[in-house]
C-alpha cells in the first residue's frame, strides 16, 4: 500500500477518497492507496477527524509528514482562484510526491497520464490533443474538447463544458455547467460564475458571469 495524504478538508477531499475506494481494487496491492489523514489551516478541524480519518495538522505542518507518504492537493473552492499555487507552495512540498489520480470511470485518451497533483474525476472526457497542467481540478463530466490547454492549478467545476481550442490560464476557476466558446482565451486567475457562456476573451485576475459572460468585479472585491 501507498501512504496519502489528503491537503485541504472540503468537497474535494470527499470526492477524491471516493475516487481512490473505486481506484484501489484496480490496482495491484502495492499500489493501492491508503489515505492517513488531512491537513488542513482550519483550526476548528484541529485535532478532529474527516470521513474517519484523522485531521494531523496545518498545512505548515507538512515538513513533519514522513517522507514515504504522497500528498494529494484538493484545495479549490470558487473563492480560492488566483491563489491556489501560493496556498501549496506554503507546503514547501515537491510536486514528485504528489501523484496524479484519474478516475477509471473518465475517457480519456489511452495511457495518458495527467501531470503532478492533477485529479480528473469521473464522467470527464479529455481529448487527446488537450493539454491539462500540473494541479488542475477537474470535477465530474466536464469536457475538455480538441486542443484545448488547461493551465496548472486551475478548476474546473461539475459539467464544465471546454470547447476546441479553448486556453484557459494557470490558477483559474471555471464554475459548475459554465460553456466557454471555441477558442477563447481565459486568462490566469479568472473565476468564470456557475451556467455562464464565455464567448469572448477573459483578462488576467476577472470575474466574469452570465451569459454572456461579463466582468462581475475585480479580484480584490471577492
Ligand atoms: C460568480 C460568483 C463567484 C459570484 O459570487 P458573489 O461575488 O458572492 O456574488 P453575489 O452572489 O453577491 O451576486 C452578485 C450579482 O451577480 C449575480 N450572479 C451571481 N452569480 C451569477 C452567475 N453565475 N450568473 C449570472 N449572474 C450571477 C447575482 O444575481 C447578483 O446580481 P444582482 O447584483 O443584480 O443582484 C458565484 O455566484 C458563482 O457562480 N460561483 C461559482 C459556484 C460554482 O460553480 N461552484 C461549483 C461547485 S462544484
Amino acid at each position: 500500500m501507498k501512504k496519502l495524504c489528503i491537503i485541504g478538508v472540503g468537497g474535494t477531499a470527499t470526492d477524491l477518497l471516493s475516487l481512490v475506494e473505486t481506484l484501489n481494487p484496480t490496482l495491484p496491492t502495492a499500489e493501492r492507496w491508503e489515505c492517513i489523514g488531512f491537513l488542513d489551516d482550519n483550526p476548528a478541524l484541529k485535532n478532529g477527524s474527516f470521513h474517519g480519518f484523522p485531521v494531523l495538522g496545518a498545512l505548515s505542518d507538512a515538513a513533519l509528514v514522513d517522507q514515504d507518504v504522497f500528498f494529494a492537493f484538493t484545495i479549490g473552492s470558487p473563492r480560492t482562484a488566483g491563489k491556489r499555487e501560493k496556498i501549496l507552495r506554503k507546503t514547501e512540498i515537491g510536486r514528485q510526491r504528489f501523484p496524479s489520480f484519474v478516475h477509471p470511470q473518465a475517457a480519456v485518451p489511452a495511457g495518458w497520464r495527467p501531470g503532478h497533483g492533477t485529479l480528473i474525476s469521473p464522467g470527464v472526457v479529455v481529448s487527446r490533443s488537450a493539454v491539462i497542467g500540473d494541479f488542475v481540478v477537474v470535477l465530474p463530466n466536464s469536457v475538455v474538447s480538441h486542443d484545448s490547454r488547461v493551465g496548472g492549478f486551475s478548476c474546473l467545476a461539475t459539467g464544465v463544458c471546454v470547447s476546441g481550442g479553448v486556453t484557459i490560464g494557470e490558477d483559474a476557476y471555471i464554475g459548475a455547467n459554465a460553456a466557454l466558446r471555441d477558442g477563447v482565451c481565459v486568462g490566469k486567475g479568472v473565476l468564470v460564475g456557475l451556467g455562464s457562456a464565455v464567448v469572448s476573451d477573459i483578462e488576467d485576475g476577472l470575474v466574469v458571469c452570465g451569459v454572456p459572460a461579463k466582468p462581475l468585479a475585480g479580484r480584490n472585491q471577492l
